[in-house]
């Protein structure tokens, strides 16, 4: 038996089948065996609540914003209140703190370039080896196009984070931005960044997190992580595919937005170029109703942040569970190569990414055997290349990735492990 931190039983107590139920494409009966998504690092499913909120705003609010008429009125009201929601899911402050656009890479690549404006050439950026390319090749182009001194920050080979002296030995007065990950789509593993944030921006830095892996399995809180902007995308945590962006006010006030001329200049709707995807955000804001009804069924209670909370403490400690079991399980299997945190006493510094390679067989055809299982898993560096290539594995093979949702069950890592120990055992 596992001393799990929590709840000292195998696997801590959730109501798996409940939230199950909540999601069309987990209990559709149409395909035999019935699908293990574990893809859910590169996109989960959605609750019914969400499919169904996106087609009645197509119904009831496909019009332009800022119109005398029902159906534009009915849109502003989405687009407000879809920001608030997220507010609240991230712990903002403020509505006005949240960007919302096609995708995080999309907003990333915008907003690099407002902040441009407040950099000159020869200032120094600092990009991690740990990043997903949607937090890497935006700054690298930026400084291609003003000159700035681009410096790596590597991660920990052991830990598997990145240090925070490591971070020290490359910031200088010179030093504008650090672009950094809450937790790698590779190796999974967590950083600490009020840690790192405060001493970049003790530094002068502005501070960048991509936290598009971690939201989906770890309450994000905004105003406790000393950085300047966080993005997120709620395709990762049952939602449309959407980027989020928090913003400090007071960063986003002073940045000069690429915008039309003829638009607000006021945040957030100075960085949202275009007319806003209503539908998807009727979509985003029931995404985060269905975060609330999970703590409500986890018997939290109190403001909609307040349930927010209380789902991520359950899902966190299920998913936990689930992540034990697999890593356990794997490394039984000989020829096989976790990249990234094992030891379940460090369970809360990874979230349930869990990559690897095996001596014989490539990342492709493991891919290939799990879908012909009807198992859904990524082969490849899923963008990931900085860690690929950091880890001096083949660029284009990459790894197998698993990724775990809070809706996968027991059996489901079960009938997995069994056909990887088939194949690989
Ligand atoms: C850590 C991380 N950052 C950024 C992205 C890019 O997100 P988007 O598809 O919203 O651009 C991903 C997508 O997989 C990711 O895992």
């Amino acid at each position: 038996m596992y001393e799990y931190p929590f709840v000292e039983v195998n696997m801590p107590v959730f109501m798996v089948d409940q939230v199950r139920e909540m999601f069309p494409a987990l209990v559709s009966k149409d395909e035999q065996p019935p699908p293990i998504f574990l893809d859910n690092s590169a996109g989960t499913q959605l609750p019914r609540t969400v499919i169904e909120a996106v087609g009645q705003a197509m119904t009831s609010a496909s019009s332009n914003l800022g119109g005398m008429f029902p159906s534009s009125i009915r849109a502003d009201e989405i687009w407000r209140s879809s920001h608030e929601a997220m507010a609240d899911m991230l712990g903002a402050s403020l509505m006005r703190e949240i960007v919302v656009g096609p995708s995080m890479t999309t907003l990333t690549l915008h907003i690099s370039r407002s902040i441009g404006r407040t950099l000159h050439r020869g200032d120094e950026i600092i990009v991690t080896h740990m990043d997903h390319e949607g937090d890497i090749s935006p700054w690298l182009l930026l400084a291609e196009d003003l000159g700035l001194v681009v410096k790596w920050l590597p991660f920990n080979r052991d830990t598997w984070r990145i240090e925070v002296e490591d971070l020290n030995a490359l910031l200088t007065d010179k030093t504008g931005l650090v672009a950094l990950n809450y937790a790698s789509n590779l190796t999974g593993s967590i950083n600490n960044i009020s840690e790192l944030a405060s001493v970049a921006r003790s530094a002068g830095a502005l501070v960048y997190v991509d936290a598009v892996q971690l939201a989906p399995h770890r309450l994000v809180s905004v105003n406790d992580l000393n950085c300047d902007f966080l993005v997120c995308s709620s395709y990762k945590f049952y939602g449309p595919h959407l980027g989020i962006l928090w913003g400090r006010e007071s960063v986003l006030a002073d940045l000069d937005a690429y915008r039309c001329r003829c638009a607000s200049d006021d945040p957030p709707e100075k960085f949202e170029t275009g007319t806003p995807q209503t539908e998807l955000l009727a979509g985003l804001e029931s995404t985060v109703a269905y975060f609330q009804r999970l703590g409500e069924m986890c018997d939290y209670s109190g403001s909609r942040r307040e349930k927010i909370v209380g789902a991520y403490a359950a899902t966190t400690d299920y998913e936990n569970g689930l992540t034990i079991k697999l890593i356990e399980e794997l490394n039984e299997i000989p020829g096989l190569c976790i990249h990234g945190i094992t030891d379940a006493k460090h369970i809360q510094d990874r979230v349930p990414t869990v990559s690897f390679t095996h001596a014989t067989v490539s990342p492709a055809e493991i891919a290939k055997t799990l879908a012909q299982n009807n198992i859904c898993a990524w082969s490849g560096h899923n963008y990931a290349y900085a860690v690929v290539k950091h880890l001096g594995l083949d660029e284009e093979q990459g790894v197998l990735r698993v990724g775990i949702a809070q809706y996968n069950t027991e059996n489901e890592i079960n009938r997995t492990l069994e056909v990887l120990t088939r194949l690989l055992g």
